[in-house]
């Protein structure tokens, strides 16, 4: 099978367990960039790629990289490309362009007239030529300008990969599918351990750990890719990949379990546990965590409320008392939670292991790790 370069894109912060698990799914040659690793496989290995890694964003072909230096320049090498192996003149495409060029600086510009060799390509040689669509094309291309290269690469994902199709609903500041995996990777859990999210909001930590542990491919519940639009689609290959990830499912043995002071939140997370077939294994219930009054010994994931999205009157006393509740119900467990909030973090009243930067959107976060060591509580404070 041919052998392709490929760039999976990802949240900042993510890129080396990114690249841990492209690794792991075969992929060759492998480098970390800025948001993002690019490797080289085959065709395989791309739909494998979308069904099964659980950090990537989006998987993006590389077609072509060439030097360029004028409009004439960028025209005449994507009219040169064979665009007809991807897509047909009665088909649609849309390009979206990043310049950091030294003479063409703006980036609609550099789409209109990437469009425009693509489409006289076709005219030229069929008479006819592909439309514009910007919503939901076959083909969507994406055409990157540094100062003086050029690269051309086809987005085979389509919808973001976040978008797992699992989601019946949603709360207020759900985090999303990708950092959730993300962050899931980084605490190294590996299902041997009860897992606890005690601010589990819709769910998506349950959700994502329960996938991991089950080997459960993060694409099982997406039916759309858009490679399946592109003219090359190998059907079988695809019902290949996603039987032989299916195979590797096992039964969830671990505990698992989640908890929402709001009831909406509850009902929600076990909406979205009976929709991905958890919710038999995986109990939600309505608890204030200040109210803890029973122990835990496990891996603690949670997204508190960092007063950004969601509100809180009183930032400190909040995470004082999540802290207290570490240090008075968890001994022997380690607890992981994500703020942007620095307030926040210097009110836990532990000092963290680890604190690892990560973005959630746009805010700066950091991932902090508390261990909460049995029958010695002085070492944490
Ligand atoms: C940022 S949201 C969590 C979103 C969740 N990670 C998701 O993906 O949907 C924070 C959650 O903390 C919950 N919460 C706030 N205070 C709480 C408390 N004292 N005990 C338990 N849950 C609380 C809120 O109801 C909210 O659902």
């Amino acid at each position: 099978m041919e052998k392709y370069h490929y760039i999976a894109k990802t949240f900042a912060g993510l890129e080396s367990i990114l690249a841990q698990e492209l690794a792991d799914l075969g992929a060759e040659n492998v480098q970390n960039l800025v948001r993002g690793c690019s490797f080289e496989g085959n065709k395989k290995l791309m739909y494998r790629v979308n069904y099964e890694c659980r950090t990537a964003l989006r998987v993006l072909v590389v077609l072509k990289t060439f030097m360029v230096n004028s409009e004439r320049d960028l025209y005449n090498n994507l009219k040169e490309m064979p665009w007809e192996n991807y897509m047909d003149s009665m088909g649609s495409l849309a390009v979206d362009a990043v310049t950091f060029h030294k003479v063409m600086k703006h980036s609609l510009y550099v789409a209109q007239l990437s469009k425009d060799a693509i489409v006289d390509r076709f005219r030229d040689r069929e008479g006819r030529r592909p439309s514009v669509d910007l919503v939901s094309p076959d083909v969507r291309i994406h055409v990157h300008l540094s100062p003086d290269e050029c690269t051309v690469a086809l987005d085979s994902s389509g919808d973001p990969l976040f978008k797992r199709g699992y989601r019946l609903g949603s709360v207020d500041a759900p985090i999303n599918e990708v950092l959730a995996a993300g962050l899931l990777a980084l605490t190294g859990w590996n299902g041997e351990k009860p897992l606890h999210d005690p601010m589990c909001g819709s769910g998506t930590f349950l959700i994502e750990a329960a996938m991991l542990a089950t080997h459960t491919p993060c694409g099982k519940f997406r039916s759309r890719f858009d490679f399946m639009k592109w003219v090359d689609y190998d059907d079988e290959l695809w019902q290949s990949v996603q039987s032989e990830a299916d195979e590797n499912i096992q039964p969830l043995t671990c505990k698992i379990s989640g908890a929402d002071a709001s009831r909406r939140a509850v009902s929600m997370a076990n909406r979205n546990l009976q929709h991905v077939g958890f919710s038999e294994q995986i109990v939600v219930l309505p608890k204030d965590y200040f109210r803890t009054t029973e122990n835990f010994e496990g891996t603690i994931v949670t997204n508190p409320p960092y007063d950004e999205r969601m509100k809180l009157d009183d930032t400190a006393a909040f995470y004082q008392q999540m802290g207290n509740i570490f240090k008075n119900y968890c001994a022997g467990s380690e607890a992981w939670l994500i703020t942007s909030n620095e307030e926040a973090m210097k009110s836990v009243g532990l000092r963290p292991s680890k604190k690892i930067k990560v973005f959630n959107g746009k805010l700066e976060c950091r991932f902090l790790k508390y261990e909460m060591y049995s029958g010695s509580k002085k070492r944490n404070e």
